[in-house]
């Protein structure tokens, strides 16, 4: 069902999202939110589906009319650019709260996913778009699954819904309006060079903060590692086993349950 955009922006109680653009069928809000000519700091871009979501790594991301599949543009000032990433940890902070309004117990995976019980609820994938050497706007797109009261057998394992957690229907307009609420709070702080507030929150709520992780990226092998920070760029500092620390701006992450120590 389309959603009312009145009712969402009637709830709004920050002045960073303008305007909001609806469509019933997209091929993906951030590709839609990317390739516009003519954008505005803080326009939203909402897909009622997705038919080519895409997820981290160039993976999809299953995007039926149950969920919730957004993008929201911002055009960060030119010396707040080394701290881009800041932005996902935003939008994973503002899914996290207005979540855990619904007395949803969820856990912050560094850097951009909100899992309950091991279950994916929410992913986030950002993207930035230059001009000459200048960052013309960020894209934060963010999907959370809502509705949704099954899903496909490859994903059922990994993924989960809200209706699912709560067994009723969540109203995607109320869950819209309070995550854009949050996000416009933690990007005024991210504009005052509060950044600190933002990590401190992240760091107070992540599940993994000083355990015992696998951590990969694309081109380094598998190690493990304890987490014990986040930097004000968003990077997650890992204690490795030689007691050398190394900071990561993108990766992925996996606890393992039967090892958390070294
Ligand atoms: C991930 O966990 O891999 C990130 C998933 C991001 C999905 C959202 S849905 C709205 C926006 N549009 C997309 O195509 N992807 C993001």
């Amino acid at each position: 069902m389309k959603p009312d955009i009145k009712v969402i922006k009637r709830k709004l109680d920050n002045s960073l999202i303008t305007k909001i653009k609806y469509y019933d069928s997209v091929t993906s809000t951030n590709k839609v939110a990317m390739e516009l000519e003519e954008v505005e700091e803080g326009m939203v871009i909402i897909g009622g589906e997705q038919r080519k979501g895409r997820g981290r790594l160039n993976r999809n991301w299953h995007s039926p009319k149950s969920g919730l599949w957004f993008s929201i543009i911002i055009k960060p000032d030119k010396n707040k650019i080394d701290k881009i990433a800041v932005l996902t940890l935003i939008g994973a902070l503002a899914v996290y709260e207005a979540v855990s309004n619904l007395n949803i117990n969820v856990d912050l995976k560094w850097p951009n996913d909100i899992l309950y019980k091991n279950k994916k609820i929410c992913g986030i994938l950002s993207q930035f778009r230059s001009k000459g050497n200048k960052v013309d706007r960020v894209v934060v797109g963010i999907g959370v699954n809502v509705n949704q009261t099954s899903f496909p057998k490859e994903l059922s394992d990994t993924s989960t819904s809200l209706r699912i957690i709560k067994g009723d229907k969540i109203n995607k307009e109320i869950l819209l309006a309070d995550v854009l609420n949050n996000f416009g709070f933690y990007y005024e702080k991210f504009e005052n060079d509060e950044i600190n507030d933002i990590i401190n929150k992240w760091k107070s709520n992540m599940f993994m903060l000083h355990k015992v992780i696998s951590f990969s990226t694309s081109d380094k092998d598998k190690f493990k590692g304890e987490v014990v920070d986040i930097t004000e760029k968003g990077e997650l500092v890992v204690k490795k086993e030689n007691g050398d620390l190394e900071k990561f701006i993108a990766g992925d992450v996996s606890i393992d349950k039967n090892s958390l120590s070294f």
